[in-house]
């Protein structure tokens, strides 16, 4: 068993401690909005916050989330509110979709340590972010906003 707090309740995995923290978040405690893109690390569909920090969830054994905090795209903000969250909807970033969620927390990460980066911080801490549909240059106007508002 695996102890650790998700969107700020604490919470107890059952699977084996090399289950990947994905499948615990989406399966077990039934948080859709992580998304499964590779499976491998190299897409960031699967990201999450432990500790402040962006973290592939696909690649993440449970067990290194044990007495760490963990934030979900549910849980990044109570009323889904959050700057990016605005802005990301004022701007029409998403295509398909499928991505966006990684998207946001990993630009959350960002603007959580850098209230007003630069274009080019932003292209270098998203650029490991996959979307399959371009939304490239959306997503970083959406950031530049969300930082002036935040
Ligand atoms: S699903 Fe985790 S990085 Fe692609
Ligand atoms: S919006 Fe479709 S993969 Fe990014």
């Amino acid at each position: 068993m695996t102890k650790f707090v998700i969107n700020g309740k604490e919470t107890n995995s059952e699977q084996p401690g090399d289950t990947p923290l994905l499948w615990v978040i989406r399966e077990e405690l039934g948080l859709t909005g992580t998304k499964f893109g590779c499976g491998i690390a190299q897409c960031g569909a699967c990201t999450v916050h432990v500790n402040g920090n962006p973290v592939r969830s696909c690649s993440t054994p449970v067990s290194a989330v044990a007495g760490k905090k963990i934030t979900t795209i549910e849980g990044l903000s109570p009323s889904g509110d959050h700057p990016l969250q605005k802005a990301w909807v004022a701007k029409q970033v998403p295509q398909c979709g499928y991505c966006q969620s990684g998207q946001i927390m990993q630009a959350a990460a960002l603007l959580a340590k850098n209230k007003s980066p630069t274009r080019e911080q932003i292209v270098t801490h998203m650029n490991g972010n996959i979307c399959r549909c371009g939304t490239y240059n959306r997503i970083v106007a959406a950031i530049q906003q969300a930082a002036k508002e935040a």
